[in-house]
């Protein structure tokens, strides 16, 4: 027996499970591209549907590719009854991403064939799920709030008719440019926590709809995905400009973690923080109200203060989950929702990595170096 302790890489930290073509992630420059194409130009050029296609087909469509792939996720949108009705019953209750867990999951029950893991097979049911989580994720909202459900509109871009369906109205020019904008560049991040999830459940051969729901279980905690939303709960706990100082002392002294700062990859300024970040500093120029200004007035104190302590010194800097929460403030959404929007978003992401896992796949199996007892006597529970 084999006694001398492997080097063991907590979380995985530094291991290379796969190759990929998807995404790169720069953590020392703090760059990102999506096969090839830096994020800042299909933040400024592109538009989620485009960008999911680039990420699934890995190539930006012709015109007639375009028009076949959004006429697919606009057909898709709508959503049965059964899964509304479920989400009715859960959302008054029950935190909006375990609704949309339960939602997901449920999508497999109209899928004739969900063990087809053909190529064909697999990218449709990718285009459903990237179709239908917006629907749920609107539902959840307006179930929440005692609201009526709101029925896709064809006439709507995909990330716009989100924000129609959720907020019941039609955005304005710069609201759909900065719901569009948080849908790219949350479309896809490489092997993250979620991502990785997804393929741990795809590499059993299980089916879309199963990975899927591994991978929103797995976006829920504040440590990855749910940090927007407690991002802005500490912004709101902070409450004043003049107090961001003395709370973010505090609460390091206290070693509690600044939500929506540090990354185990990126070492610097995440881009994606960087272009969020500009877009609310322009939505100040837009009337804002009360509740905005004092928002970024104690989001760029936090950011100077994490900086100068952290940033240089640890490599912490702040992430695209710090200013999020503003931003969508700045749409009128709910804290709860930020989740469910990024779900929405990164199925994207998520279906392109299961297409190119399943090319070549392999079942996830690592190791543990075990510390525990051997051939210990097994006493009858009579005599313990
Ligand atoms: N606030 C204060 N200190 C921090 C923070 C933070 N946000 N992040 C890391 N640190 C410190 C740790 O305390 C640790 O210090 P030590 O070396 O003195 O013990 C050091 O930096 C390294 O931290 P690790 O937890 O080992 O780094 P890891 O790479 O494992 O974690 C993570 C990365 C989980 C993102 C971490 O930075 C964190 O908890 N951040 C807050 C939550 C957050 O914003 N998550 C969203 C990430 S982006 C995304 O998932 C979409």
């Amino acid at each position: 027996m084999n006694t001398a302790k492997p080097t063991i890489n907590y979380g995985l930290e530094g291991i290379y499970v796969d190759e990929s073509s998807i995404s790169k992630v720069d953590g020392q420059n703090g760059k990102l591209w999506y096969r090839g194409y830096s994020i800042e130009n299909l933040a400024e050029q592109s538009n989620f549907e485009e960008v999911s296609y680039l990420l699934l087909y890995g190539k930006l469509p012709t015109k007639n590719e375009y028009d076949d792939f959004t006429g697919k996720l606009k057909d898709r949108r709508d959503i049965p009854k059964e899964v509304r009705d479920v989400i009715k019953v859960m959302a008054p209750t029950s935190h909006p991403m375990d609704v949309m867990r339960t939602a997901a999951s449920m999508l497999v029950m109209y899928d004739k064939d969900p063990n087809n893991r053909n190529l064909d097979a697999t990218i449709d049911k990718v285009i459903t799920l990237i179709a239908k989580l917006p629907t749920i994720a609107a539902a959840t909202g307006r179930f929440r709030e005692k609201k009526e459900y709101i029925p896709p509109d064809k006439s709507l871009g995909h990330s716009v008719n989100f924000l129609y369906m959720i907020n019941g109205k039609r955005p304005n020019e710069f609201e759909s440019k900065l719901i569009d904008l948080m849908f790219i560049l949350h479309a896809e991040h490489s092997t993250n926590a979620s991502t990785f999830s997804v393929l741990v459940t795809a590499s059993t051969l299980a089916d879309v709809y199963a990975a899927t729901t591994s991978g929103i279980g797995t976006l829920k905690g504040p440590l990855h995905g749910g940090a927007d939303e407690a991002a802005l709960k500490m912004i709101n706990a902070i409450g004043s400009p003049d107090n961001t100082e003395k709370y973010i002392e505090e609460a390091l002294e206290g070693k509690q973690r600044i939500m929506g700062f540090g990354h185990r990859v990126y070492k610097t300024y995440d881009p994606r923080a960087k272009l969020v970040r500009s877009y609310l500093e322009e939505s100040l120029e837009k009337e804002p109200s009360d509740e905005i200004k004092r928002h970024l007035q104690i989001a760029l104190r936090a950011e100077k203060l994490m900086i100068d302590k952290l940033g240089k010194s640890k490599g912490i800097w702040p992430n695209i989950d710090f200013f999020a929460g503003p931003l969508y403030r700045v749409l009128g959404i709910e804290s709860e929702m930020f989740t469910p929007i990024f779900v929405a978003s990164r199925m994207a992401g998520w279906g392109s990595h299961i297409v190119e896992y399943w090319n070549n796949n392999k079942i996830v199996r690592p190791v543990e170096w075990y510390i525990g007892s051997l051939d210990l006597p097994y006493v009858p529970i009579n005599k313990r």
